[in-house]
């Protein structure tokens, strides 16, 4: 346990990753409201939406009025993920300052999501990241499957810290590699992070974990100990990508929140209006998928 408590950053995905991965549409007045109890309970970094195709994500088909119409809380980051130009135009229209450019490790894991290699991926990406940097905003770059590919299985550190180096070199402030489906065990995520600190310093560094077998706890005590301190998180395990199957949900921010208390860590973070969020969108939302137990992720498989 630190002497001094230390600061973890937590980016709470639910708005993004979790409502992306419901079945239904979330009505735009309530994921405002929900993003602004969000706010209200300090999160440094609030991941609200997607300038992607509303035909690949129509959940997230209302990206410009919940960007506009969410109350910008000084010392949030308000993050938007864009797979290309036109998702930037958007965004900027929208008044976004940070965004996030999403590459994967795995060329069928990228077809898969984004429709285009790795390589064609960073390609429009570099163009990307220009217009982006010149426009001011400040850039996250995730690398998805960074562990396990749902499609070709393990995949080899080298591959994605290649991947998180382009990403790097475009731009990117923060590079958040992603445990996608769920499936990385510690040995696995102390492997990638070694070799991706080797040359990245940690404060760039987030770990992005999906809890699909319930070890993400057990991974994110790896990530501190390599001095990680950027972890994101889904309000009650909220989330996962439509494109990864067995991917159902993230790592519930309150059992991080937990975990960090255990830990002496300190985490900024108003666990009463966290809990007002919750509440809000359950009870606005009373089908909404609750994952926010390894037991019932893996009994929503
Ligand atoms: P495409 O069909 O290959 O692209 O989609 P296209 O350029 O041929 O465009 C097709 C149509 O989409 C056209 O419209 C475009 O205008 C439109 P049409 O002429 O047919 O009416 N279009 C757009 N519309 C709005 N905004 C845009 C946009 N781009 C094209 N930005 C594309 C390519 C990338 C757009 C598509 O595959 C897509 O949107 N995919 C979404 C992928 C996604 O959101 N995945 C989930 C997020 S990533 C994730 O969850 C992983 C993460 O959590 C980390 C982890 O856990 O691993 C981040
Ligand atoms: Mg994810």
């Amino acid at each position: 346990m630190p002497s001094v408590p230390e600061r973890v950053r937590l980016v709470e995905v639910g708005p993004r990753d979790g409502l992306q991965n419901e079945a239904f549409s979330v009505p735009t007045d309530i994921k405002i409201a929900f993003i602004d109890a969000l706010s209200q309970a300090g999160f440094p970094a609030i991941e609200c939406t997607s300038f992607v195709s509303p035909r690949a994500v129509p959940q997230l088909a209302d990206a410009e009025e919940v960007m506009r119409r969410i109350a910008r809380r000084p010392g949030t980051r308000y993050l938007a993920l864009v797979p290309n130009e036109r998702g930037l135009e958007r965004a900027l229209a929208a008044g976004c300052d940070a965004l996030a450019l999403f590459a994967a490790a795995t060329d069928a894991f990228s077809q898969a999501n984004i429709g285009v290699s790795i390589d064609e991926s960073l390609q429009r990406y570099a163009t990307v990241a220009v217009r982006a940097k010149a426009a001011g905003c400040w850039l996250r770059g995730y690398v998805s499957v960074a562990v396990h590919c749902p499609y070709t299985g393990p995949v080899e550190p080298q591959r994605a810290v290649e991947v998180a180096r382009r990403l790097a070199e475009l731009g990117c402030d923060e590079l958040a590699v992603a445990d996608t489906i769920g499936k990385a065990v510690p040995d696995e995520v102390a492997r990638l992070l070694e070799a991706l600190l080797r040359w990245l310093p940690a404060e760039r560094v987030a770990v992005h974990l999906h809890d699909t077998t319930g070890r993400a706890l057990d991974n994110v005590a790896v990530a501190l100990a390599y001095g990680v301190r950027t972890i994101d998180a889904a309000v009650a395990g909220l989330g996962g990508c439509p494109f990864a199957p067995g991917a159902p949900g993230n790592l519930a921010t309150e059992r991080l929140l937990d975990f960090l208390e255990a830990r002496g860590y300190d985490h900024g973070i108003d666990r009463r209006a966290l809990e007002r969020a919750r509440t809000l969108l359950w009870e606005a939302i009373p089908g909404l998928a609750r994952t926010d137990s390894p037991t019932a992720q893996l009994g929503s498989q």
